[in-house]
């Protein structure tokens, strides 16, 4: 029989392209071509004649080749793979890729920066992307996660002003590379709840030394749902093999100058040698009884569940194997979407996960020109397609018969929506509750787990981080956002907030020892943090 992932490399191989050393040049028209250098001319010094098609059609397809780059994440590397259970996880969610140790689902990992363009250095601090789609054979499945596991805002709604202040300032489009401006700590220091990421990017964890060292996170809690209906909420962590380890800023900054594929090619380069990155995925359960059992909500992606409150427990593991044939047919074209999800794995009304739900196949359309890029080799499931969907931009497929739904003519068009119990059925959670724009109470602590952050860090780390916000920090020109950012630190731990003012000539700000971070334990020693490596 057949294994899932062979099945993905066979329907990649059906959509190779005719080989191009089988025969003399043609044009895309298949008509063969005994030249390609000279433009044809009235004789040797005159004007060019528009009656080359052939010449007209090579400078049209080079004139479209570019599309637009994704409008965050824009530079990445990607790999193919397989991911396995280590056992039945049927308990919990009834996904079918979850349930058979022996059953290999193939995968596709997209690995990215978050601020630079397309062109920009690897080694930038900054989060990066780590992107899987399980091609299953229920249908694709994306976990889009990133290698932090908060993110810097709590509601999606505010995604284009943090964005807009993270790229370049909008008069001179300087600076690229490096996160240091005064648009984003502007937008830092006035909306607090950044903080716990952006504790996270000025530490290490912001210049990993390699794809294939790097820990990846869900980030929002879903829910696993199991074939009874009972749900289950889950946090995804991928925990690399390798270990989790990163550069110095020093070794960063001048990787960007040596080599700025610094990452992509340590990937490429280590899957060509044989040496397949691997990575565990464990999982954070926390039964439905217990959804008010945190001193936090569940639903604020700038939070954590503390490993000591919820251990993370091993389900499976995922090797990457393959590198891509084609850069831009594969990894350029790939589109993951969180809604890209299969029975047994739902959503929570975590504000910052519904709006991601919306944004990234609104973002694919004008991206990847239009409704039809699940047609694309690297989107496509191996599991069977059969939908009323017709026509648009780039459509590849020829459907034959009617297209509506009920339908008694029976031709071309599927008979009956799936049955219960194979098709997806959404997660019947119950609501109620007034239209408001407020957010459960601790929604309004910013600094308990940033400080529970600086606080389970090493000296030799805090001094990094120290650095990290002197260094970019000291690049901001408006004092009064130097001064606000400092005096935010100052909420997290007032020791950090006064190393960083000495380093870039700012008051210290007072001292305010009632501040209290009533969240989270200070005890808790955060061995979740330390993801299984240095
Ligand atoms: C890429 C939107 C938050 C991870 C993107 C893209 C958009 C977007 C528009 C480009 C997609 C494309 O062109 O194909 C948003 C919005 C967010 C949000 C609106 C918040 C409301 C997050 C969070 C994470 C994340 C919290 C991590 C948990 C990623 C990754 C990619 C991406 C990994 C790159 C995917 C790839 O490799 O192609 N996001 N994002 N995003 N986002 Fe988000």
């Amino acid at each position: 029989m057949t294994s899932p992932a062979d099945r993905k490399q066979q329907q990649r191989e059906a959509f190779h392209a005719d080989d191009p050393t089988d025969g003399p040049l043609t044009t895309d028209q298949g008509v063969e071509v005994d030249h390609t250098d000279d433009s044809l001319a009235v004789g040797e010094r005159g004007p060019t004649l528009m009656e080359d098609f052939h010449f007209r059609e090579k400078l049209t397809h080079f004139d479209h080749e570019r599309i637009p780059e994704r409008v965050v994440h824009a530079r990445g590397a990607g790999a193919y793979g397989f991911f396995e259970p280590y056992e039945s996880c049927a308990e919990f969610t009834r996904a079918a890729f979850l349930q058979d140790p022996s059953v290999r689902t193939p995968v596709f990992v997209r690995f990215s920066t978050v601020q630079g363009p397309r062109g920009s250095a690897d080694t930038v601090r900054d989060v990066r992307g780590f992107a899987t789609k399980f091609y299953t054979s229920e249908g694709n499945y994306d976990l889009v996660g990133n290698n932090f596991p908060v993110f810097f805002i709590q509601d999606g709604i505010k995604f284009p002003d943090f964005v807009h202040a993270v790229k370049p300032e909008p008069h001179n489009d300087i600076p690229t590379g490096a996160s240091a401006h005064d648009s984003l700590w502007d937008f830092v220091s006035l909306q607090p709840e950044t903080l716990h990421a952006i504790m996270w990017l000025m530490s290490d964890r912001g210049i990993p030394r390699s794809y294939r060292m790097m820990q990846g996170f869900g980030v929002h809690t879903f829910r696993f749902v199991n074939a009874d209906g009972k749900g289950t909420f889950v946090k995804f962590h991928w925990k690399p093999k390798l270990g989790v380890h990163s550069l110095v800023w020093d070794e960063a900054q001048e990787c960007q100058g040596r080599d700025p594929d610094f990452n992509r090619r340590d990937l490429w380069d280590a899957i060509e040698a044989g040496e397949f990155p691997e990575w565990e995925l464990g999982v954070q359960l926390v039964p439905e009884e217990d959804e008010f059992a945190f001193d936090f909500d569940l639903l604020d992606a700038t939070k954590i569940i503390p490993e000591e409150q919820v251990p993370v427990r091993p389900i499976g593991r995922m090797v990457l194997d393959r590198n891509p044939e084609n850069y831009f047919a594969e990894t350029e074209q790939v589109a993951f979407h969180t809604a890209n999800v299969v029975p047994g794995i739902d959503f929570t009304n975590d504000p910052l996960l519904q709006a991601r739900n919306f944004s990234y196949l609104d973002t694919q359309l004008t991206r990847l020109g239009g409704p039809n890029f699940a047609q694309l080799p690297v989107n496509r499931p191996i599991a069977p397609v059969r939908t009323n969907q017709r026509d648009g931009q780039h459509q590849s497929a020829i459907h034959s018969g009617t297209n509506h739904f009920p339908n008694s003519l029976g031709c071309g068009c599927p008979a009956h929506a799936g049955t219960d119990g194979s098709a997806y059925a959404h997660y019947a959670e119950r609501v109620d509750g007034a239209k408001i724009r407020r957010r459960s109470e601790s929604f309004k602590d910013h600094h308990s787990q940033a400080a529970m952050f600086w606080n389970s860090m090493a000296d030799w780390e805090k001094q990094h981080i120290v650095e990290a916000f002197r260094f970019e920090l000291g690049k901001v020109d408006a004092r009064t956002v130097r001064v606000r950012t400092v005096e935010e630190l100052g909420k997290v731990d007032p020791e950090l907030a006064s190393q960083v003012a000495r380093g870039i000539g700012v008051p210290e700000p007072a001292r305010n020892e009632s501040i209290a971070h009533k969240l989270v334990s200070p005890a808790l020693s955060l061995e979740s943090l330390r993801g299984g490596g240095s």
